[in-house]
């Protein structure tokens, strides 16, 4: 089974979807792609010697270069792990129930387009939530919309901030994100 991950920002959770997978003998991740030149991704796939592919909006948005690209490199399964962008219907539709999300809310809670990162965690803090937590699910042509696979919780109280917030849904998404994308690979896996 092979797994692309696309990424905008610093890549904790790539790292650890990297480091989830290294030593398994049948689940690989082949690529690594970005709309950002700069992106820590790019740093961490050169360390794991992961082949990466810079996305533009032609290539991504305009064409179907990139749907070629991981056809190429035989990619089974997509997880966006803090990708900004929009997934184009074509790639949606040739990767069907094959991309998965993570957001860092309880979708529907503070999903859709402008809802990502730190963004959601003060939208959470100014609304004075009781909790918040992490929601991994399958890709659909809109924003935060499809299936959803899994979600945790944690509680919040009046003491935390926009960083403690963000600090407690990162620690569900280091604990949970990987075994959830691995037990669904292996479920299509066994179905396919
Ligand atoms: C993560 O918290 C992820 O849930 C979020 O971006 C962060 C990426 O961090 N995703 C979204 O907001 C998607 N709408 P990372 O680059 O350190 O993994």
């Amino acid at each position: 089974m092979n797994l692309a991950i696309l990424a905008s920002g610093a890549g904790s959770n790539t790292l650890n979807i990297i480091r989830h997978f290294e030593s398994s003998p049948d689940v690989k991740i082949v690529l690594i792609a970005s709309n950002k030149k700069d992106a820590g991704v790019f740093n961490i796939a050169t360390d794991h010697g992961i082949g990466t592919f810079i996305l533009t909006k032609e290539n991504f948005l305009q064409s179907e270069e990139f749907l070629w690209v991981l056809k190429k490199a035989s990619v089974d399964f997509v997880i966006l792990a803090g990708f900004l962008w929009k997934v184009p219907v074509s790639l949606v539709h040739a990767y069907n129930q094959r991309i998965i999300n993570i957001h860092p809310a309880l979708l529907p809670k503070y999903g859709g387009k402008g809802m990502y990162g730190h963004l959601v965690h003060e939208a959470v803090f100014l609304n004075k939530e009781k909790e918040t937590g992490i929601t991994i699910h399958y890709v659909n042509e809109h924003y935060d919309e499809g299936t959803v696979i899994f979600q945790s919780s944690v509680l919040l109280n009046d003491d935390d901030t926009p960083s403690t917030i963000e600090k407690k849904v990162r620690e569900l998404e280091m604990k949970y994100l990987p075994a959830v994308i691995e037990k669904e690979i292996r479920e299509l896996g066994a179905n396919s």
